[in-house]
């Protein structure tokens, strides 16, 4: 039995807050693009090169190597139970490529694809006041849901950073892109009946609340 979960939402929803506490309360491996890349941009592969001429304007990875990308992921150990995507898919062509996958090297398909949805004001907000650690990829908000010391992480004490692509011109390019490219992933898992609707408005709690009641059903 292997459960595939995808997170779809816009910049700053809340996919990666939620795909990390999922995971841990799930046990399932938390699969992210955009970490894959960020971290291929620290251990300057070629890939991570490439990457981040795409991610420092906010426009995406082309679908070929995000894909492949994808693919070596999912052939690691952790994911033979299955895994939580976040940020992938962002185009039908990811969609379709999932799908084969998924059916190929696991007898599987995609069970679940909540949506996160919020007003987008609140999306350039929380993203000027994200922070991120370094070493473990936590995620907090000087507002929402700040670090107990400022700077560091509460998990693990490493140094929490601002991402490049959070400065608000580029937010807002991102998030045109994800309404030109990505939400029409919405009604493509709507007419798979695998869609999920939640209000992102609520605390990072209810939020996840929300979501683990859904995947019950
Ligand atoms: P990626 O890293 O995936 O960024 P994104 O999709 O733009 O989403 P974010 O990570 O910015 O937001 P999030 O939804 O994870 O929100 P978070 O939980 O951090 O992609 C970056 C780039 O990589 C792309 O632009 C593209 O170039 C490339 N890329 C990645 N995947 C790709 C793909 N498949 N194809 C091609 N290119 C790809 O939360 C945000 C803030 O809000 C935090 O501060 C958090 O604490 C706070 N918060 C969260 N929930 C709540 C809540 N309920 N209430 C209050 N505050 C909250
Ligand atoms: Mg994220």
């Amino acid at each position: 039995m292997t459960t595939f979960i995808v997170l779809l939402g816009p910049p700053g929803v809340g996919k990666g807050t939620q795909a990390k506490i999922l995971s841990e309360r799930i046990g399932l491996a938390h699969i992210s693009s955009g970490d894959l890349f960020r971290e291929n941009l620290k251990n300057q592969t070629e890939l991570g090169k490439l990457a981040q001429t795409f991610m420092s304007r906010g426009e995406l990875v082309p679908d070929d190597v995000t894909i492949m990308m994808i693919r070596e992921r999912l052939s690691r150990p952790d994911c033979v139970i299955g895994a939580i995507l976040d940020g992938f898919p962002r185009t039908p062509i990811q969609a379709d490529a999932l799908e084969i996958m998924l059916a190929e090297e696991f007898n599987a398909q995609v069970d679940a694809v909540p949506v996160i949805i919020v007003t987008e004001d609140v999306l350039v907000q929380r993203l000027s006041d994200r922070w991120t650690c370094r070493a473990s990829g936590h995620i907090f908000n000087g507002k929402s849901n700040p670090p107990k010391e400022t700077g560091k992480c509460d998990f693990d004490g490493s140094e929490l950073y601002q991402r490049d692509d959070d400065k608000p011109e580029t937010v807002k390019h991102r998030i045109q892109v994800y309404l030109d490219q990505s939400a029409q992933l919405i009604s493509y898992y709507r007419e798979h009946g695998k869609l999920v609707e939640v209000d992102g408005m609520q605390t990072i709690e209810q939020v996840t609340q929300t979501m683990m009641a859904a995947l019950k059903k």
